[in-house]
């Protein structure tokens, strides 16, 4: 039967990773996946995060024993107040339950794994239009129907609100809606919090189910609380909701996959029962599947999340990672209007985050990988990390090369 199994083409990201290593030139920018680099195009490990990593090191207190299923509960205590904040109702009422996971990725798998498996309604999961490329077969493997909803609009290169809002009233009462809380991968495009209140609003007169993704707080605008508002708007106005949190980027703990999953229950007389109901079916799906979450990461992120004067430090580093990419996307577009590339640019630096939607055609992307040695996604996303003070003029010139071809 193994002979039966047709071959699946690379994964595109981890593919171009692989094609920019092989790539002997030394003009060569990796644009691709998004983890950051620090001005000399190294991966930088957070200050904060080496002073954790050190006292992790010279605490005799600790051993390899296996974490609870549910993972380190001083992380997952930690991490529910970052995301729906310290004071949150959801906290107060004992209705939001929270499991470690294999970062973004596992967080989003065990969230969908549940509706599917608990939903009575089986809801298709409606996705933006474009999403993360993980999003699509990480619902499609636990057998739940996708479904796209508007997101970008390619003239303005910004929001296509009332494409998204048309959408969302369309689909049926019920769906379960991906909403990217800040930073939107790829596009690097949020709607305003006015629009996030009329996109509640929407949801909410159709009874539809928000999957948060949160991936970039503190990346977006360098600022926690600010990154976390659309999350914590709609525990205010008490949707029942997940919560799919990655620690890879704003800690710089990629390889460690330290994230965590967070049910919200609706407001209500037996809130806080229903919550740890769900709190113990997630229980076993998670012992079912990895058994429990992996130490490592989540100590270095608790010790952090836990201490003043860490998460102090660890708000310096994030302004660090914001700051240079804001300096980026101005670098960018000055560049290219200075050269009066035709189209406008001015969506380099209004969209935010880790991501730019270049606008770059999958031709002009070609060209550039095999003329000028820089790497991104075909649909023109570029890593805004992979620019610094040393490749920006180079990669300047080579966008307005090819959009001039
Ligand atoms: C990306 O979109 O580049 C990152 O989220 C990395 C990944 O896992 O795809």
């Amino acid at each position: 039967t193994a002979s039966r199994v047709a071959a699946a083409p690379e994964d595109p990201l981890f593919g171009l990773a692989k094609a920019y290593r092989e790539d002997p030139s030394d003009k060569k920018i990796d644009l691709g996946i998004g983890a950051y680099r620090d001005n000399n195009a190294k991966p930088w490990i957070l200050p904060v995060v080496k002073k954790a990593d050190d006292a992790i090191h010279n605490d005799p207190n600790l051993n390899h024993e296996y974490l609870a299923i549910g993972g380190l509960p001083d992380l997952t205590a930690a991490a529910q107040k970052l995301v729906v904040g310290a004071e949150s109702p959801a906290i107060r009422e004992k209705r939001i339950c929270t499991l470690q996971t294999i970062s973004g990725t596992g967080a989003v798998h065990l969230g969908g794994l549940f509706l599917s498996k608990f939903h009575p309604l089986k809801p298709t999961i409606y996705l933006s239009d474009p999403t993360w490329a993980n999003h699509n077969q990480i619902f499609t493997n636990v057998g739940l129907n996708i479904a796209k909803y508007p997101y970008f609009s390619a003239k303005t290169k910004g929001l296509d609100f009332d494409g998204m809002v048309q959408a969302l009233q369309a689909a049926p009462t019920g769906s379960v809606v991906v909403l990217h809380a800040c930073a939107h991968n790829p596009t690097g495009v949020d709607p305003t919090q006015e629009q996030w209140r009329a996109i509640a609003a929407v949801m909410r007169e159709r009874n539809q189910f928000p999957f948060f993704d949160t991936a970039y707080q503190g990346f977006a605008s360098g600022d926690l609380n600010r990154d976390a508002w659309a999350i914590r708007y709609f525990v205010e106005q008490g949707f029942e909701m997940c919560v799919a949190q990655s620690f890879a980027k704003n800690f710089g703990l990629y390889g460690e996959r330290t994230g965590a999953f967070h049910f919200v229950s609706a407001p209500g007389s037996d809130a806080s029962e229903a919550n740890a109901h769900i709190a113990s079916q997630l229980a076993i799906l998670q012992r079912s599947e990895i058994s429990n979450p992996p130490a490592y990461g989540a100590r270095i992120a608790s010790r952090i999340l836990n201490d003043p004067v860490l998460f102090a430090q660890w708000e310096e580093d994030l302004r660090t990672m914001s700051g240079r990419i804001q300096e980026m996307r101005r670098g960018l577009r000055e560049r290219l209007e200075a050269r009066g590339t035709p189209g406008t640019w001015d969506h380099i630096t209004s969209q935010i985050g880790m991501f730019s939607f270049t606008g770059l055609n999958e031709a002009q992307v070609q060209t550039l990988r095999s003329k000028w040695h820089v790497y991104m996604t075909k649909n023109g996303r570029i890593s805004m990390a992979g620019l610094n003070t040393n490749n920006i003029d180079y990669f300047a010139e080579a966008v307005d090369s090819v959009v001039r071809q």
